[in-house]
């Protein structure tokens, strides 16, 4: 039995009200012309640079210090909030399937096995993001379960691909597409029947994300499933170079692969095992209720296959979805979230629906739900549907710095956390000029939220969860902009390895706090502590150090 009692902190009081406000995609870089947030007018993220080296610093927010397998890795939403929420640094998904799949583990456990047992009258189906990026899924390992999956039996496979570009560079995923045909056709040498059977864009089929868009998954189970798409193809490179003279690789419209008589190689029938292959959970979780879910009503599925279907990982730890799985995911347990709320902590959490999971299920270590629902209020403010985000660069970060101001005024609440995602969200579509305006609207909607801070005496904490609007351009090793074949720019629409600020302030502030200077390899796993600290907490003993002390004046 865990106890959830905290420790006093020794000097700092209880009961302030704290703004913790998350910029979503809000890196530090050298200030160019691809830097938007240098660019942009932030009149108030400037003014906290101002606090430095005592109110102001940066933290770390890639690599190792949020659990990924390497230090190349960018950041990312779901580790970055991760790492936040639980204070401790957790092996992430990524990491965990590369070992499992290295060891060979992978296939001795229940998942696996359970799937397993459709290979000799079923076809083994794969679905998920084809690409390098590493946030939600990586080739590699795609291409490791190709060769197990085979090796143990799966006679007929088909792989259902969704192209990527915005964890990679656009363009790329035909490159992808070439790899992973390359690997089908030697299967096929040694005897398996492997295809791809379709495809989409990401962002226009499957991977919607906290139910924003269901049609998003309906294009993609018509697809995958049903076998139908409004484009048909013979051959899987050649559909994504055609569907690409339209549309970015996040947005391609579905496709199937059909055979010479036009009929779909491989809808999903009864009998099959499919495998959502993603690791991350936010844009699976849809998929896998309409997967796992007998009575799942949220688009019309017209045949519901009776399948054996298992996750890369589980994806929602409260939910068990799905119940099968091939690699257990982190435990993160014991979150500052939980801790907070029995600690009398009565906690606010906002964002829109494009990150609204970002700042309650990832924060909360992969949970949905609340810990307390007498302690705790979380409000989505619904995102627009079906535009790019370099269209509508403003978002809701007005209306999220509404919903805060006046959480923080109402006195209800100790705690008020948000993510503004415009950085991110607009960062993301590779539009530049567009991230400029989103990076104004986060700062003005930073500027909404501390000034109600300053109303009520309370604190503010201002930080990021990772890069990506501070770089809009890939570069060379020493930092210049690189350009393609055709001398064009190469915009970076991913994120970022840089670090992330993280500011301090307000009126309830005690005097004298500031950021310790003996923790220069501080990162995100470092704010749960500090935190709890200006709740008047001291964070568990296995919780990374805090960011703060108390000088004496
Ligand atoms: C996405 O899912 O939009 C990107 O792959 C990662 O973005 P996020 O980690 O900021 O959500
Ligand atoms: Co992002």
């Amino acid at each position: 039995q865990v106890s959830f009692k905290l420790e006093d902190h020794p000097k700092l009081p209880k009961g302030k009200r704290i703004a913790v406000v998350v910029l979503d995609g809000w890196g530090e870089y050298k200030p160019d012309q691809y830097n938007c947030i240098h660019v942009a007018q932030t009149p108030t993220m400037d003014s906290l640079k101002q606090g430095a080296p005592d109110r102001w610093r940066l933290i770390r927010a890639h690599g190792n210090a949020v659990g990924l397998p390497t230090e190349d890795d960018m950041g990312n939403s779901e580790v970055g909030h991760n790492a936040l929420g639980a204070g401790r640094i957790f092996a992430q998904g990524a990491k965990l399937v590369d070992l499992a799949l290295a060891s060979g583990k992978i296939y001795d456990g229940e998942g696996f096995k359970y799937i397993s047992e459709s290979f000799e009258k079923g076809t083994l189906h794969l679905i998920g993001l084809l690409s390098d990026g590493g946030v939600h899924s990586r080739l590699d390992q795609l291409q490791l379960l190709l060769k197990g999956a085979s090796e143990r039996g799966a006679k007929r496979i088909r792989v259902h691909v969704l192209t990527d570009g915005r964890d990679v560079l656009d363009g790329s995923s035909v490159g992808f597409v070439e790899t992973l045909e390359n690997d089908l056709a030697k299967l096929r040498e040694k005897g398996v029947d492997a295809r791809i059977a379709s495809g989409g864009g990401r962002m226009y089929v499957t991977m919607d994300r906290y139910e924003n868009d269901w049609d998003v998954v309906k294009r993609g189970w018509d697809a995958q499933v049903l076998g139908e798409a409004p484009h048909k193809f013979k051959n899987a490179v050649e559909a994504v170079k055609k569907l690409r003279e339209n549309a970015n690789d996040q947005y391609l419209p579905p496709f199937v692969i059909v055979d010479d008589n036009n009929k779909a190689v491989g809808p999903i029938v009864d009998g099959d095992a499919v495998v959502t292959i993603n690791f991350r959970a936010d844009r699976m979780v849809m998929l896998a209720k309409a997967l796992e879910y007998q009575d799942c009503n949220k688009f019309d599925r017209v045949r519901v296959p009776k399948i054996r279907y298992a996750g890369m990982l589980q994806y929602d730890g409260e939910l068990k979805l799905p119940s099968r799985y091939l690699v257990s995911p982190p435990e993160i347990d014991r979150t500052s979230g939980e801790y907070l709320v029995h600690n009398g902590v009565r906690t606010f959490a906002c964002s829109e629906t494009v990150k609204f999971g970002h700042v309650t299920f990832f924060w909360n270590g992969n949970r949905s739900g609340y810990f307390n629902p007498q302690m705790e209020e979380y409000v989505e403010i619904p995102s627009d549907v079906g535009i790019t985000f370099n269209v509508q660069p403003k978002m809701k970060a007005l209306e999220i710095g509404e919903k805060a101001r006046d959480a923080i005024l109402s006195g209800k609440f100790d705690q008020v956390r948000v993510n503004i995602p415009n950085g991110d969200m607009v960062g993301h579509t590779g539009d530049i000029e567009a991230t400029v305006v989103a990076c104004k609207a986060a700062d003005e909607a930073v500027k909404m939220i501390l000034d109600a801070i300053e109303q009520v005496g309370g604190i503010y904490i201002v930080t990021a969860d990772h890069g990506n609007a501070e770089d809009m351009v890939k570069r060379n090793k020493s930092g210049e902009p690189l350009l393609d074949k055709n001398g064009d720019l190469q915009i970076l629409t991913s994120h970022t390895c840089q670090p992330v600020p993280i500011a301090i302030g307000g009126p309830g502030l005690a005097p004298g706090v500031r950021f310790r200077s003996d923790v220069p390899n501080g990162g995100l796993a470092n704010v749960a502590a500090t935190v709890m600290n200006l709740h008047g907490f001291v964070a568990p003993n296995d919780y990374k150090t805090t960011l703060i002390e108390v000088a004496d004046n």
